[in-house]
């Protein structure tokens, strides 16, 4: 069922695990990710940036699909639709098409209008029974047009933004959209700390997902992150799995052409990265 990512949020604080938010592409994506969140018992959070729901013809397509989809596939375990890296026209936009949770990244806006924008977003979220993530700080590299140049978040900002009541915030402390290059330095968990001691109990989610080492995963959980965004990781198993099928020219046996067939090992190797992340994060079985 479709919930705001509030209550799964606040138990996985509290349980110190994280839920992972797997961003969508297409409905083959929708799918692998719904049903492996279910074969799991997993709550999980459907990540849709601006351009992907300009892909998918617009938000209302997305939350049409994704209602539907959730109630043809008997899903139970709880689902947020969730805007990521929301502009702030693109929040009212997904308020609007029936989303239960955004994202507003106001972090490439001087503090003070960040501040002013969040502030009235939470409100609006919040009068609609929506859940919403605000950013602080960038995050490096660059994600569906998303480019942040991976500076710090300050913990006293952080703070501001976690006082407006927001659900779950996010804080660059290091980490990169996309793959990460050999010579990353790795999370800056002196700030991840330093965040959580000022914001306490306030869900802390780390962008860039891909390719982060398991320790630092788990490190970064025992250190208040409870939502983990990744996307990355799912296009390049998807499109190394399609590969594989062509190069051995089962599109040319029989009607392996079919798009049915020849999105099939993609959709399962998304389903393979998404439950290796599940297990990584803890979310397994808290549904
Ligand atoms: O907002 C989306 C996530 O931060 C995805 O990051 O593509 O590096 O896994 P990733
Ligand atoms: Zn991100």
């Amino acid at each position: 069922m479709l919930v705001s990512a509030t209550e799964m949020l606040k138990k996985a604080k509290a349980g110190h695990y994280a839920v992972g938010q797997f961003n969508i592409n297409n409905l083959e994506w929708t799918k692998a990710v719904l049903l492996t969140a279910q074969e799991l018992q997993s709550p999980v959070i459907l990540g849709v940036s601006e351009g992907a729901g300009k892909y998918m013809t617009g938000f209302e397509t997305v939350a049409a699909m994704v209602k539907a989809m959730d109630e043809s596939l008997g899903i139970t375990v709880p689902v947020a639709l969730h805007l990521d890296h929301g502009t702030y026209e693109g929040c009212y936009k997904c308020v609007k098409a029936g989303f239960t949770s955004i994202m507003f990244d106001g972090s490439h806006y001087p503090f003070e209008e960040n501040l002013a924008k969040s502030t009235e977003l939470v409100n609006v979220a919040h009068q609609l029974g929506l859940s919403i993530e605000c950013e602080v700080g960038s995050i490096g590299g660059e994600e569906d047009g998303v480019i942040g140049m991976g500076e710090c978040a300050d913990p006293a900002e952080c703070k501001t933004i976690a006082d407006l009541g927001v659900d779950m915030l996010a804080a660059g402390i290091g980490n990169i959209h996309g793959k990460y290059p050999a010579n990353w330095k790795g999370l800056s968990f002196e700030t991840l700390d330093a965040i959580q001691q000022k914001t306490g109990v306030m869900p802390l989610v780390l962008h860039g997902g891909t390719g982060i080492p398991a320790d630092m995963i788990k490190k970064a959980i025992s250190l208040g992150v409870s939502k983990i965004n990744v996307n990355t990781e799912c296009q390049l198993s998807f499109a190394d799995a399609t590969r594989k099928y062509i190069e051995a020219g089962k599109d040319l046996e029989g009607k392996g052409f079919d798009p049915r067939k020849l999105l099939a090992p993609g959709f399962e190797a998304i389903k393979a990265t998404v439950k290796e992340k599940m297990e990584l994060f803890g979310s397994v079985g808290k549904a």
